[in-house]
């Protein structure tokens, strides 16, 4: 159950709209992921202001590589922007950092530019900015069993050691917390193949807004309606 006054710990954002938004304006789908660029960059000082640790949000998916090579270049490029621009900043915010997802089909200065994020920012304790990029639910759990199949091949592992926590610890997503809300924009009520295993007791909330739009107040409404769900788990309700 939520207490009252609780604000969740851990919001997921599956950012979706961002070509609706632009074609409602005649304009080209990367104009609509640039400003969903600065909803991101408004919601995570919004997150950080109301007190959540961690926000997560899905700025590629692995399904993604079917869109054309120049929306593809577009997203890519401004995950750099992104980094350019406020990396300094968010550390001096105290914001730890972490980007994870495949590294399959990244170019080598990409990754070194994720891993330069992550490891500048690794002893930041203020917030956590999550982001899922060339993620996807379903290759996140198998290569979580390809690597415990392997430790249970070479012996380092027996079969009866299999258990939730060793399945999360081996999962891309190994250091988020369990999501308490799961938020989607833009109208869309599904999951897209985002965070599978964490998402399992998420509060889902889906918004009519598309996401170049989102702000603050989206928020704190998400937050508010969060905080009137009762969570049970499996058990009986509270009242
Ligand atoms: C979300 O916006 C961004 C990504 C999926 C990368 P979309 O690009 O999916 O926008 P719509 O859904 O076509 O409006
Ligand atoms: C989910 O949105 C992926 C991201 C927001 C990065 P999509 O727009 O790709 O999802 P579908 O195709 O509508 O399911
Ligand atoms: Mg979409």
């Amino acid at each position: 159950m939520n207490q009252a006054g609780q604000i969740p710990r851990h919001v997921a954002i599956i950012m979706d709209g961002n070509g609706r938004w632009a074609k409602a304006r005649g304009k080209p789908r990367a104009f609509g992921h640039q400003q969903g660029l600065e909803a991101l960059r408004r919601t995570v000082d919004a997150a950080n202001e109301l007190g959540i640790e961690h926000l997560t949000v899905f700025s590629f998916s692995t399904e993604n590589w079917s869109r054309p090579a120049d929306e593809i270049d577009a997203l890519f490029g401004l995950l750099r922007l992104y980094v350019h621009r406020d990396l300094k900043r968010l550390h001096k915010a105290g914001v730890k950092i972490r980007i994870f997802g495949s590294r399959e089909r990244l170019k080598d200065d990409l990754i070194a530019l994720i891993t330069e994020c992550e490891e500048v920012t690794a002893n930041n304790t203020a917030f956590n900015l999550n982001i899922a990029f060339n993620y996807g639910g379903r290759a996140e759990l198998v290569d979580a069993v390809r690597s415990i199949a392997a430790a249970a091949e070479s012996g380092k592992l027996s079969i009866d050691q299999i258990d939730e926590n060793l399945i999360r610890n081996n999962l891309w997503s190994s250091e988020l917390p369990d999501a308490d809300i799961l938020l989607r924009t833009s109208g869309e009520q599904r999951i897209s193949n985002f965070l599978l295993w964490n998402i399992a007791y998420s509060e889902l909330i889906f918004l009519d807004v598309l996401w170049p739009d989102f702000d603050r107040r989206d928020l704190e409404q998400a937050i508010d309606t969060f905080r009137a769900r009762d969570r049970r788990y499996g058990g009986l309700a509270s009242s």
